[in-house]
């Protein structure tokens, strides 16, 4: 090979990688544009769904980190919203757990934490109940009847989640008690509340 051939050579070498170093940013580059526009789309959908729950915002902030997984399928919408409740109930269940703990608890304190755990442990079961019964709706011939069976066991939940925070009305609780349970358990009845507020949007 001459000097001037392999400088060609050199050249058009360069040349190509270049090229192909181009078209691959250029794809990357595509591709994310794509993606962002997907998940705009995605968090519009999960938008617009939570806009007919009685806390859209709270529906939101839980949901919207999931869109990616949601896309814009509302039976997933639903696996994840009820996923995400039942995550909130194990949490629940594990402060008023932690608050039974505590030293020096009055008699009354002793009954409404015990009391709570108690619902809190049933909304749980309620829970999983639904869950398992929504993974087996897909392909199944009794939708109807098995959605009917899935927003009884959550209203359930529902119920048992504020049979506990409406117990410690007017009771003689210490406020570390109170909002501890408070706290946690009325985020998990709305989360719950817009669970089943999105069910709807399967019928
Ligand atoms: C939410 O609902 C309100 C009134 O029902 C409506 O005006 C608004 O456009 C809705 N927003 C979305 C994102 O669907
Ligand atoms: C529904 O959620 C459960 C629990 O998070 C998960 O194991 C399951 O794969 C989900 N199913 C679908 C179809 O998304
Ligand atoms: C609920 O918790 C489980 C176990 O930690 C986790 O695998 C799952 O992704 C959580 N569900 C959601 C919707 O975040």
């Amino acid at each position: 090979m001459s000097t001037s051939s392999f400088h060609m050579f050199q050249s058009a070498f360069v040349f190509l990688l270049l090229l192909l170093l181009m078209s691959t940013s250029m794809q990357t580059i595509s591709a994310a544009t794509t993606n962002n526009g997907c998940i705009k789309t995605y968090k519009k959908f999960i938008k617009s769904a939570c806009n007919s729950t009685t806390y859209p915002k709270i529906c939101y902030k839980a949901l919207s980190p999931s869109a990616p997984a949601i896309k814009t399928d509302p039976y997933k919408l639903c696996n994840i919203s009820l996923s995400l409740t039942l995550n909130a109930t194990y949490k629940a269940s594990s402060y008023i757990e932690s608050l039974s703990k505590m030293k020096g608890l009055s008699p009354s304190e002793k009954q409404i934490i015990g009391d709570c755990a108690e619902t809190t442990d049933v909304a749980i079961d309620e829970l999983q109940q639904s869950l398992k019964a929504l993974a087996s709706l897909q392909g199944s011939d009794y939708k109807a009847g098995e959605m009917s069976d899935i927003q009884t066991w959550v209203s359930a939940a529902l119920t048992d989640e504020y049979t506990c925070t409406d117990g410690i009305e007017g009771q003689k609780v210490r406020k570390a008690v109170k909002n501890t349970i408070n706290k946690n358990v009325l985020y998990l009845a709305r989360l719950t509340s817009n669970c089943l507020a999105l069910f709807k949007l399967l019928d």
